[in-house]
């Protein structure tokens, strides 16, 4: 391709169409084409730009991200004022509102006035400059009147176009477009995580990571932040007319400027209430922050009949969500002792509602995050609930920091014991290694007794506060222990209720595998952990022998926790615990439904006799009685095999005698990986069912 009109043809096409898969990914959400088709098409464009630099625009798509760091950002004067809006609260101020419009709008009746909603987006508030198409400048809200020049950094976010759509006489000459920057959550978590990976001090939100990424003078920053936009409105707007908001949002969108979709026209007060509900209802469905919605009359002459006032219009208002951050006072910092010892700092809170919950206490996690935020104790501090999350603190206020503040320090005593406190490598996390720390065991009990673990109903907090207090459960296995008798004994128990809750413990003894996993409480077993482990190991006792690399390559269970299973079962007294369960009556529901199934062994009378290499004796006759062998201790004539290990005794003579089918480990091993395989996969048909 020498001929240089061929070339800028293609460099225009090039650019044409890069633009275009942009918009179909950025702007629509439907790509046509896979990233490696649209590397091609970029690489190709880039290749020309370089080999014919002085064919480069400032409106091609290579040049996006490629503008070097400002010293500082210039100030730009919006040519119409940005605005704000005045916050609507609660229904009064909503009727006020719609008062003061139609009393405004006196010639109309109700039904000429109309009115769009749309959402509230938490970010920040640009400018958009197009001339004859071309983006030629972008700028920030800033004070409503001057803002910063932001043009190089607007010019990285993908879902911009450096270029309108549309064929030419319907470009307007002159257009600001008015939108807002955000982040989407997923993004911002990413954001803070790699941050905190480097040591850098979190985002306290997606809108402050936002406007921290767009008010960067390295423009390269702000490209590697993955920032979108929504487009709302317009300042100024020559060359094209438009009547009403809607029509303006359409324009925009067929400009190929990213509006958002839920917009809709109200006819009635009544129908912005109603979009408030459904959006409020959707709001944790977004992957973006909302803080409400806007409302806006319609028609543009009855904007200016209503004009504005010295900062906010008459003609629009938010309704906002009630908040999800609130500040308050950080009173306190207590220790609080979990059931693996772990000593967690909890905030304790001058009580504050957030979206309608009071929260009088949030988790701090650990004295690096406590570090990393620089809260201390007295200061002012922001507090927020997303969703049903445990509420946190976000930051201290650091402007409002009183004088009296104080550093959290880590404790050196357990403060339930006074036992000693260690503070692991690799861990941030102080615990206390008393094993017999009474915190620990009224936690374990809670957490054993829980609904998601043995689910035993009317074994809460309270009863096992005093349950442990009384010395009635001194470890897990007590529970099993406790009698009708023994809890009539204690303040509050009468007949029936003493009755219930044996019932309810005796009830347990026959949950499932997997819950009795979790119950146990090893540290970094959660929920799904647990599952995985019931689904390879037929029973506890095989779980509990099995080593650090089975464990590390089984699916969701990385080194960290099976080293923690190793830990826990390479204690004595938890091996003990395990077999106390099993002579306390607790038979998994896993083993019993298994044992039904019709396997190799089912029905078999079996004899085990000398050493096995792969099997402890529980573990080789827990997996066969969970195939549906019955296995005894002596040989007779009614038994169908015995297993022979190593050193045999008097038993394999007795077989021989008797002329009974004898089967070595190899045997064995052979029939066992044959019936694990079958009984998975039924296992997990049956879980698809839920
Ligand atoms: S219209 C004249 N529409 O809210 C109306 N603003 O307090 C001016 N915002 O600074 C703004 N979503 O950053 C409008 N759909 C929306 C909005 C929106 C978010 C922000 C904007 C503005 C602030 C007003």
């Amino acid at each position: 391709m020498s001929d240089i009109s061929q070339i800028k043809k293609r460099i225009e096409t090039l650019r044409r169409t890069i633009e275009e898969h942009n918009y179909r990914y950025y702007v629509l959400d439907s790509p046509v084409i896979s990233d490696a088709e649209y590397d091609g098409l970029f690489r190709e464009l880039q290749k020309m730009e370089e080999e014919h630099p002085d064919l480069i625009t400032p409106h091609s798509p290579t040049q996006r991200v490629g503008a070097g760091p400002l010293e500082a950002f210039n100030k730009v004067r919006h040519t119409v004022p940005m605005l704000s809006l005045e916050s609507l609260m609660g229904e009064s101020e909503i009727d006020d509102f719609f008062r003061r419009v139609f009393d405004g709008l006196k010639g109309k009746t109700r039904k000429d006035i109309e009115f769009v909603s749309e959402l509230k987006f938490d970010g920040l508030a640009v400018e958009l400059v197009y001339e004859k198409g071309r983006l030629v400048q972008a700028s920030t809200r800033g004070d409503g009147v001057t803002g910063e020049d932001v043009t190089q950094n607007i010019k990285t976010i993908p879902s911009i176009p450096l270029l309108l759509r549309g064929k030419e006489e319907k470009i307007p000459d002159r257009l600001e477009a008015r939108g807002e920057v955000i982040m989407r959550i997923d993004e911002f978590e990413r954001l803070n995580q790699d941050r905190e990976k480097k040591g850098e001090p979190l985002f306290a939100n997606p809108r402050n990571a936002a406007a921290g990424s767009l008010r960067q003078l390295d423009p390269g920053i702000t490209a590697a932040r993955k920032l979108e936009i929504f487009i709302y409105g317009i300042g100024d707007m020559t060359g094209a007319k438009r009547t009403s908001h809607r029509e303006t949002l359409m324009f925009l969108k067929e400009l190929g400027l990213r509006v958002n979709e839920f917009i809709r026209l109200c006819r009635k007060p009544e129908d912005v209430s109603d979009f408030y509900k459904e959006i409020e209802t959707r709001r944790d469905q977004l992957p973006y922050e909302i803080d409400g919605i806007v409302v806006k009359v319609n028609d543009f002459s009855q904007q200016n009949i209503l004009g504005e006032r010295s900062r906010t219009p008459r003609y629009a208002a938010a309704y906002k969500f009630p908040p999800r951050q609130e500040e308050t006072v950080l009173e306190d910092i207590i220790d609080q002792v979990g059931r693996t010892g772990v000593i967690t700092p909890v905030a304790v809170l001058r009580p504050v509602r957030v979206s309608g919950v009071m929260i009088k206490r949030a988790t701090l996690h650990n004295i690096s995050e406590i570090e990393k935020k620089d809260v201390r104790i007295n200061d002012f501090v922001i507090v927020q609930r997303a969703g049903d999350v445990i509420p946190e603190v976000v930051s201290p206020i650091k402007d409002k920091r009183p004088k009296n503040t104080r550093k959290y320090k880590i404790p050196d005593k357990c403060p339930v014991c006074r036992g000693k406190v260690e503070v692991l490598d690799g861990e941030s996390l102080p615990r206390c290694i008393n094993a017999s720390c009474p915190a620990q065991l009224k936690e374990r009990i809670k957490h054993f007794c829980s609904k998601e673990a043995m689910n035993i109903e009317g074994l809460g907090d309270r009863i096992s506060d005093m349950l442990a207090e009384k010395g009635l459960i001194k470890k897990l296995t007590d529970i099993y222990r406790l009698t009708r008798e023994k809890l009539m004994a204690l303040p509050g128990f009468k007949e029936k209720s003493s009755g219930n809750l044996i019932r309810a413990i005796e009830n347990s003894k026959s949950s499932s595998l997997d819950r009795f996993i979790y119950a146990l409480g090893i540290r970094f077993v959660g929920r799904k952990a647990a599952k995985v482990l019931s689904k390879a190991f037929p029973g506890p006792e095989k779980l509990m022998d099995s080593p650090f690399e089975k464990l590390e390559g089984m699916e969701g269970i990385g080194p960290v926790t099976a080293k923690s299973i190793v830990d826990f079962f390479s204690d004595k007294s938890n091996r003990s615990l395990i077999e106390e369960f099993r002579s306390l009556g607790v038979h998994l529901k896993a083993d019993r439904r298994k044992a039904t199934q019709d396997s190799f062994f089912s029905g078999k009378k079996v004899v085990v006799t000398g050493e096995l290499e792969s099997y402890s004796r529980l573990a080789i006759k827990e997996a066969l009685e969970e195939m549906g062998a019955g296995v005894t201790g002596s040989v007779s004539s009614k038994t169908d095999f015995v297993i022979v290990g190593k050193n045999p005794g008097s038993k394999l003579s007795d077989a021989k005698k008797l002329g009974i089918r004898i089967m070595d480990e190899k045997d064995l091993l052979r029939h066992l990986k044959k019936e694990d395989k079958k009984s998975r996969k039924k296992k997990e048909g049956q879980e698809e069912l839920f």
